[in-house]
């Protein structure tokens, strides 16, 4: 594909060979991401990050991406706080924004919503997540982690063991995670959930059509036993219909350090998009295993910053001009030579 100036609404547009290019440049944001060096790359280029539903990690990490690159950012976040809530069409808020800024990153609880307000902007458009739906640079960014991550114990992604659990019908990270799977070799996916909220028939159709081996299931066990990867899912329950409904699939799946040292190999990866849902009794992943060697949710949103740099790299096509843009930090050295304070 080529990206340049390209609107990313769905994970459908990446084929293997992207998924590869995306994934070395990202690598190579790593000095930028930690604060090694700075690059000002997109010198003078503007992002409006517009978040029309409630976001901590993908907000923060297309600003902190894009400013680490050099760009500035406006944003707004809220339905109440945009002229949405005056009845304001998509086609006009997306005429108005895009003559503001050089690239728009929004998310919207309306399913497709994304796509069509791309139809209006004249510049590109990203998807952060539409109702339901998708939300491809979650599945990007939760590729390269699974992909990380299986390299140190010597898997690879064609060989791929996974077990999904949660609310597969509703959580669209899990959506466009099928969707980039399909381009793997003999990998098996496990969909773990109850069946009210089982991934679509579309999804999985498309698993099967693809080669891949499809497991599905409503309990944990045995399935989480011989698996690379356990991927646990919050219950979308901004998506339901009623409370009765909500209460009834809360706190039907918890994975905690006792279910995964006693039923897990000693190599399995546990993550999860975040955020994970503390309000209930359990959590869909408790808190015991946060020390966890194997638990990748943090080194899972880290990556979320690389990816995002490496995508903005692409559709403003300047991924061959890092180095040309690199300078040093100097508050950086002087950070470095006095003790932090405790
Ligand atoms: C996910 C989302 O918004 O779909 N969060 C995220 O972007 N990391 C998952 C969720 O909200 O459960």
């Amino acid at each position: 594909m080529n990206f340049s100036n390209q609107h990313i609404l769905s994970t459908e547009l990446f084929e293997r060979s992207d998924l590869e290019r995306l994934f070395k440049i990202a690598d190579q944001m790593q000095p930028y991401a930690r604060r090694e060096s700075a690059n000002h790359v997109l010198d003078g280029a503007i992002l409006s990050n517009m978040f029309f539903e409630a976001s901590t990690r993908t907000r923060i990490s297309f600003s902190s991406a894009f400013q680490l690159l050099g760009g500035k950012v406006n944003e707004t976040t809220g339905i109440e706080h945009s002229s949405i809530i005056k009845g304001e069409s998509l086609y006009d808020t997306a005429r108005v924004l895009s003559g503001y800024s050089d690239v728009i990153v929004m998310r919207h609880p309306e399913p497709y919503s994304v796509g069509q307000f791309a139809k209006a902007s004249r510049v590109p458009v990203i998807n952060a997540g539409d109702g339901d739906n998708e939300h491809p640079t979650q599945a990007l960014l939760d590729l390269y982690t699974i992909e990380t991550e299986i390299k140190r114990h010597g898997t690879n992604l064609d060989d791929l063991r996974i077990a999904l659990i949660g609310d597969l019908k509703y959580g669209r990270t899990v959506h466009s995670l099928c969707a980039l799977l399909c381009h793997y070799r003999h990998c098996c996916v496990k969909l773990i959930s109850p069946s009210a909220l089982a991934m679509p028939v579309e999804q999985v159709e498309a698993l099967r059509k693809a080669g891949l081996e499809v497991v599905i299931a409503e309990h944990m066990h045995p399935h989480i036993e011989d698996v690379d990867i356990v991927y646990a899912t919050r219950i979308q329950e901004e998506r339901f219909e009623n409370d009765a409904e909500t209460n009834a699939y809360q706190s039907l799946y918890s994975l905690n350090a006792s279910i995964y040292t006693r039923h897990c190999s000693p190599n399995t990866v546990i993550m999860h998009p975040m955020p994970r849902n503390s309000m209930q009794k359990t959590s869909e992943l408790e808190d015991d295993l946060n020390e966890h060697p194997n638990l990748a949710i943090f080194r899972q949103a880290d990556n979320g910053v690389l990816v995002r740099m490496a995508l903005f790299a692409l559709i403003f096509d300047v991924a061959n001009q890092l180095s040309q843009h690199e300078s040093p930090l100097s508050w950086r050295a002087r950070r470095q030579d006095k003790p932090s304070k405790t």
